[in-house]
């Protein structure tokens, strides 16, 4: 993978959005500190330079259908690196990893159409040495420090996600999803009652598991049972 690095820059995701055209396929962008993070629905991703802030670009020819599997291998991705390193977590369908209940890792994707797909990123924010979060993402945020007392440096960690993402990623390219097993044995949403926006609409559902193609099996109130192929997902208690 080749390797970019910026002292500070606005989004690690804005710069590959900007520069795509003359950046090869698996392009990796990593920074100390954006001033204009981004997150997902708009929100705004806040750094004090003690998280892992960093974005991949895609530019294999990947069908439609297969996009919203990228940030689900990420995930896991995630998750394998973590567990490398002793640390033991969960993937949050479809988009996040928490330990022991707090989110210490996200990531977005965002896809770029001119005539057709160009290219895709992926950005991910690890919390590594985060010493304290501001008051209303206390008791859901957590970081590589706060669960271990120790303190991670980023290459180190970097060189270990991108060891398993590059293995995941060319089996995803061959149409290998075993990822999806690991996913679905380390998922933290099943047997949840979740909220979760269906056409626009909020939805109160049990989640019953991961599918084998990385969809999410959920019960409404009315017992109907839906296959969700994407979208934000909040605990029905403890909003993530
Ligand atoms: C989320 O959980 O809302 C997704 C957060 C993704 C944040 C990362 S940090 C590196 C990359 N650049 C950005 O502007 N956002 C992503």
């Amino acid at each position: 993978m080749n390797t970019i690095y910026f002292d500070e820059i606005d989004s690690t995701n804005s710069y590959l959005k900007r520069e795509y055209v003359s950046l090869s396929d698996q392009t990796l962008v990593y920074t100390k500190h954006q001033t204009k993070g981004k997150g997902r629905l708009g929100r705004v991703w806040q750094d004090d330079s003690n998280s892992l802030l960093f974005s991949i670009l895609l530019k294999k020819d990947i069908q439609d259908k297969k996009i919203n599997l990228l940030p689900l291998l990420t995930g896991v991705s995630l998750f394998e690196t973590l567990n490398e390193l002793g640390i033991v977590s969960q993937i949050k369908w479809p988009n996040d990893v928490l330990i022991k209940d707090k989110k210490c890792a996200g990531i977005l994707l965002e896809s770029i159409y001119e005539s057709k797909l160009d290219a895709l990123i992926l950005g991910i924010g690890v919390n590594l040495n985060n010493k304290s979060f501001p008051l209303e993402l206390k008791d859901k945020a957590t970081s590589l420090f706060l669960e271990t007392k120790q303190l991670y440096e980023k290459e180190p960690f970097l060189e270990i996600f991108i060891r398993k993402f590059e293995q995941r990623y060319q089996k995803f390219l061959q149409n290998d999803f075993s990822f999806i097993d690991i996913l679905k044995k380390n998922s933290y949403l099943d047997n949840k009652k979740v909220k979760l926006n269906y056409y626009n609409e909020d939805k109160v559902c049990h989640v019953i598991q991961i599918n084998d193609d990385g969809t999410l099996k959920v019960k409404d109130e009315e017992g109907k049972i839906y296959d969700m192929n994407s979208g934000e997902v909040t605990l029905e208690k403890n909003y993530h």
